[in-house]
């Protein structure tokens, strides 16, 4: 533990009036005899893009699905929205389900499903809307993410990579989420690809006020977009600020990441 500590930047201090939107509190959660997660602290601002960065395999994905709660907690606490999901009823646990929406890293969308029903997925399992609301919303969702009314009867394997990526933020968007959490949502995408996606999230914030959990290894994605990191490692939180901070890491893989040439790059310098 001594040898983590001393890599920790301090931690964002709390300013007043400022609401947070996820709570995590001393977490700890993995699978058989392996914590992923031990000891995690993270709150998330209301409004902000939060970025979780982290070397493969450091639990990014599995941290994301324990707040979502499909990872069962050994430990510690999540409040979404002020909700301890392990202590809120069926209903209400639902009735904050239906304030997120989720990108997932892998299976983006039902492969069997066209696009305009992958995104009426959470509609119809959250609402009773008629069909042809139904229909509105999703030919609403895919235009807001900039997909062509075409698209909608397309399957995914008719889709290129970055349409995947938009047809999937729709389907998160379905049901006007608050908050949503993005696993890797450039991954794949060319840089040109990916920086529209950028001004895609940054757009969707400030025109819907959404807050954003987004996991990236793309230090252009993290410097562009993200008002904000969370490094995870050694199963917590290394070092969360700006990016500008995290150059201030002394943590050999923070050092890495943020002060090698990528990042240089990233950031506009030589
Ligand atoms: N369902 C599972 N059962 C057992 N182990 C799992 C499960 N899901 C994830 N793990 C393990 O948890 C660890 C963290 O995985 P996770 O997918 O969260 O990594 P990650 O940081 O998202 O990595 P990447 O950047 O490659 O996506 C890995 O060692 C993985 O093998
Ligand atoms: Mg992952």
């Amino acid at each position: 533990m001594a040898l983590t500590e001393e890599y920790y930047l301090p931690h964002s201090e709390p300013v007043p009036g400022r609401e947070a939107i996820i709570r995590v509190r001393d977490l700890a959660a993995g699978f058989g005899e392996r914590l992923i997660v031990d000891g995690l602290n993270l709150d998330v601002w209301r409004g902000e893009i939060l970025g979780v960065v982290g070397a493969s395999g450091t639990g990014k994905s599995v941290l994301t699905r324990t707040i979502i709660g499909l990872v069962p907690k050994r430990r510690g606490t999540v409040e979404v929205f002020g909700v301890d999901l392990d202590r809120a009823s069926l209903k209400e646990g639902l009735a904050v389900e239906r304030r997120w929406g989720v990108l997932f890293q892998q299976g983006a969308l039902f492969s069997s499903l066209t696009v305009k029903q992958n995104i009426q997925v959470p509609l119809r399992e959250h609402t009773n809307f008629s069909p042809r609301l139904l229909e509105e919303i999703a030919m609403l969702k895919l235009e807001l993410v900039g997909l062509k009314p075409r698209a909608a009867d397309l399957y995914p394997s008719e889709l290129s990579g970055g349409m995947i990526k938009r047809a999937a933020l729709a389907r998160a968007l379905a049901l006007d989420p608050e908050l949503i959490f993005l696993d890797e949502p450039t991954s794949g995408l060319d840089p040109i690809g990916a920086q529209d996606f950028d001004d895609l999230i940054l757009t969707l914030r400030r025109t819907l006020g959404l807050t954003v959990f987004m996991v990236t290894h793309d230090l252009d994605s993290l410097s562009r977009a993200c008002d904000r990191i969370a490094a995870l490692g050694e199963k917590k939180v290394l070092a969360e600020g700006p990016f500008s901070e995290m150059r201030k890491a002394t943590h050999p893989w923070l050092k890495d990441y943020f002060q090698g040439p990528r990042a240089r790059a990233a950031q506009g310098l030589s």
